[in-house]
Order: structure tokens, then C-alpha cells, then sequence
């Protein structure tokens, strides 16, 4: 999501007076966009800032949940002029001319109203092959250990019109692949864009939606991220299986796989549950795949708890998944928890789960071999004639043409298959 606004950060700049420029060494104004969920957020801004400010630069401004998170804190470091939450960016030309012209020296802008920002966000610009799109923001679940529904607020819906004049004008100027991201994708319920019959709230949810972007003209590739187990409905499975532009594959955090720890950080499921949810679906779409997020070392896990989230990830079998060690975040429930876990055994526990979760990624990669995939390509390799796109379960896949491949579809044969990413031939 980071990516996306940080993009329509641009366009919003671009459409006023300001241009961006490749070299930060020449800028005027430096802006950073932030992330604050896991680890040492702050510290690692207040460093860029110090690697990246010049004697040129005029203005700094710091957007994002660190910004949201740490309020007028921000402004203990010397020298940021604007402080702006993820809600607010569609104010930043405004603010920086108002730094500019020296009417204001410090600026704070985080306040919540999701609706004002869309709707003042200009037209798409500069985009690639593979394009976001937020289709919803923020989150209502509140999981213990989450900073995001502090940060991003509440949940938003953006309605359905909205969502489907963006995507018409990315398909316009050369986009293939649409990936719709929320922090709860499967909760989505935005305004419908006209009244049906027996539908008296009036909105959509995500599996109607899906269907309306699917017939739209252009779009080879539709994904969807990030869902919560407990949003995710038998409805949404019977889409995948009518619908052909959308990708066999699921990323479905779990978290942890015992139910106790599942309880305290507010999940909302069982693992049982959650494992039930996954072979539901594989029987009604067989070549569906998952991913998943994981948080080791949540305050009070035991190893045998430990154990129970490896025996999950051993059952369920995931084509690629990423995990962490549990981040104490300020004034969220589990951060007050007694019993915080050290970080030596956080540590511990991170690898075993990382070295049972390549297990499987390897395998799959494997069963890869001599089969034909359609790749979408959308990057130089670092060797000559190299190139590298996706298949549809967000694997790279690397080829050797003369052609320039960028933007191209193309049918590759795999013929080796490594522990991140696997080669091929164009067929
Ligand atoms: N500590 C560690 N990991 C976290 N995540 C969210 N909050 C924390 C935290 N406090 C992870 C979850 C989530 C992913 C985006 O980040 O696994 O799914
Ligand atoms: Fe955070 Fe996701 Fe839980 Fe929402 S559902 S609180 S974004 S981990």
C-alpha cells in the first residue's frame, strides 16, 4: 500500500508545480513515506534523513504511519517542516507551498477522512504493467499486537464506481495486471453503483466487485490482498472458480497455528478453522495455492505453541510465505502483555519456521519443472539479455531473449528451479 500511495503522491505533486527528479542530491524537498509496523521505524527514518538531507534541501516532509503513530514527536528531529498521515496527502502541495513561501515553519495534518482523499486524488499517471489499486483501508480487527487500525484508521470502502474508473484508466494506458489491496480486502463493502432489488444497504462486497473489474476490456490478471481468514466467504471460492483472470492464488495470513495464542491476539478463528477454510477451497478450485504471514515469539508462547504453528504450516502446505518475530508496538494491547518473549527465542523459533516454510516453497518450485507458464515481464536481469516476470503465483521467473520482454506475455518452459526464483525458456 506503500507503493500505491507513494505513486499517487507523485501524480498529486506532478499535476501542481513540482517535478520529481532521479537524484535526491539536486531536491528541494525530500519527502519520506513510512511504515510502522514492525521494528525500529523511526530510527530508521531519522537515519535516511540524515543520509539523504543536502545543503539544497528547502522542505522535508514525512508521511505515513510513522508520521500518523508518532504525532508532533516528529518534530523533535530538526528540521521536518511537514508531518502528514497516510490520510492526508492529497493536502501536500498546499503545505509545501505554505513551507515555501515561509507563511508556516511546521505543519501537522493527521487527521482521518479517507472519502476527502480519494475523491481529491488527480487521474493515474506513470504507471507500470502490474499496478495497485486500494479498493479498501484501514481495519476494524484490531489483532493485539497491530498498530494498522491506530494508523490507517478505521475501515474505509471505497465505492464501487470509483474503484472501476481507476482500473479503466490504468487498462487505458497499458496495464495488464490489477492487484486490489486493503489491510482486510474480504471485509470490503463500498457503495454499489446503482440500486438492486433486495439489496437494501446498497454496497457491494468483494465478490461482486470482482466480478464487475473481470469483464472490463484489457485486464489479463486479477489479484486481490490481504484477506483475514474470518472475512473469507464459500462465495469468494465459487468466483476463482468461474473466474479466468483471476489468479489461482490466496495470500491468507494464519499468523500462528495454536489456539490460544490465535484468542489472544484477537484472530477470531482456530487453526482448525482456518485449515477447514483452506481445504474447502482447494476442493472447489484444485489448483489454488497460499500464502501466508506468520508472527513467532507473541508474548506468552510456549514452545509446544510454537510447535503447534510449524504442525500447521506442515498441513497446509504454502507455496511461499513470510514471518516474523513478534515487534512491540506502542499503546496496542499486547505490547502491556506480562510475559514478552526474549529475543534470543524469538530468533530461534524464526528460523526453524523460515526453514519449514522454504521446504515447502522449494518443492513447489520444483514441481514447476517442464511445465509451461505465462509469464508477465516487468524487469531487466541483472545479466545481459536476461529478463524477469511473474507467473501467477508471484514467482519470479527469469529468460534469456533478444527481444526486449517488458510488458509482455509470454509462455515460458521451466527447466530449473532454485530456492527464490526459477529459469525458463520462451516456448
Ligand atoms: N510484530 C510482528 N509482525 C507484525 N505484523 C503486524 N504487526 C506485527 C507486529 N507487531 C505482521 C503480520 C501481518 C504482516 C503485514 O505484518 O504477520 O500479517
Ligand atoms: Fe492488523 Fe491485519 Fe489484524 Fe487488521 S487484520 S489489525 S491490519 S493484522
Amino acid at each position: 500500500m506503500n507503493v500505491y500511495d507513494s505513486k499517487r503522491i507523485i501524480d498529486t505533486l506532478t499535476k501542481s508545480e513540482f517535478e520529481q527528479i532521479d537524484n535526491s542530491k539536486n531536491a528541494d524537498i525530500l519527502i519520506f513515506y513510512t511504515c510502522n509496523i514492525r521494528e525500529k521505524a523511526a530510527q530508521k527514518l531519522y537515519s535516511n534523513i540524515g543520509f539523504l538531507k543536502t545543503k539544497k534541501t528547502k522542505v522535508i516532509a514525512v508521511g505515513g504511519c510513522v508520521a500518523q503513530a508518532e504525532k508532533d514527536l516528529i518534530f523533535n528531529h530538526k528540521g521536518i517542516n511537514i508531518s502528514f498521515g497516510p490520510q492526508t496527502y492529497h493536502r501536500l502541495p498546499e503545505h509545501i507551498n505554505d513551507i515555501l513561501k515561509g507563511k508556516k515553519d511546521k505543519i501537522l495534518d493527521l487527521e482521518f477522512d479517507q472519502d476527502k482523499k480519494f475523491s481529491s486524488l488527480p487521474k493515474r499517471k506513470n504507471i507500470s504493467y502490474s499496478e495497485f489499486v486500494t479498493i479498501q483501508e484501514g481495519c476494524d480487527n484490531f489483532c493485539t499486537y497491530c498498530v494498522v487500525p491506530y494508523t490507517r484508521g478505521r475501515e474505509y470502502s471505497r465505492p464501487v464506481k470509483d474503484i472501476i474508473t481507476e482500473i479503466k484508466e490504468l487498462l487505458a494506458i497499458g496495464a495488464k495486471e490489477i492487484t486490489l489491496i486493503g489491510q482486510n480486502v474480504n471485509s470490503y463493502h463500498g457503495e454499489a453503483p446503482y440500486i438492486t432489488i433486495g439489496n437494501s444497504r446498497n454496497t457491494w462486497r468483494i465478490e461482486r466487485l470482482i466480478q464487475e473489474i473481470a469483464e472490463l476490456d484489457g485486464l489479463k490478471r486479477l489479484r486481490y490482498t490481504t484477506s483475514h481468514p474470518k472475512d473469507f466467504t464459500t462465495e469468494l471460492m465459487e468466483v476463482h472458480a468461474n473466474t479466468p483472470v483471476l489468479v489461482p492464488f490466496v495470500h491468507i495470513p494464519v499468523q500462528s497455528g495454536d489456539n490460544r495464542i490465535l484468542k489472544l491476539m484477537n484472530r477470531g478463528h482456530t487453526a482448525q478453522e482456518y485449515l477447514d477454510k483452506l481445504s474447502k477451497f482447494r476442493d472447489i478450485c484444485p489448483n489454488i495455492q497460499f500464502s501466508s504471514d506468520f508472527i513467532v515469539g507473541f508474548p506468552t508462547e510456549t514452545d509446544e505453541e510454537f510447535e503447534n504453528t510449524v504442525k500447521l504450516v506442515q498441513e497446509a502446505k504454502y507455496t511461499i510465505s513470510y514471518s516474523f518475530k513478534y515487534s512491540r508496538r506502542k499503546n496496542t494491547p499486547a505490547d502491556r502483555m506480562i510475559g514478552q518473549i526474549p529475543e534470543d527465542i524469538k530468533e530461534k523459533r524464526l528460523d526453524i519456521l523460515q526453514k519449514t516454510l522454504l521446504k515447502d516453497q522449494i518443492c513447489f518450485n520444483r514441481s514447476l519443472l517442464g511445465k509451461t507458464q505465462e509469464i508477465l515481464f516487468d524487469r531487466i536481469g541483472r545479466k545481459e539479455k536476461q529478463y524477469i516476470g511473474k507467473n501467477v503465483f508471484l514467482q519470479s521467473v527469469v529468460v534469456e531473449s533478444d527481444e526486449n520482454l517488458i510488458g509482455q506475455f509470454r509462455n515460458v518452459k521451466i527447466d530449473s528451479a532454485g530456492d527464490n526464483s526459477v529459469k525458463g525458456r520462451i516456448v
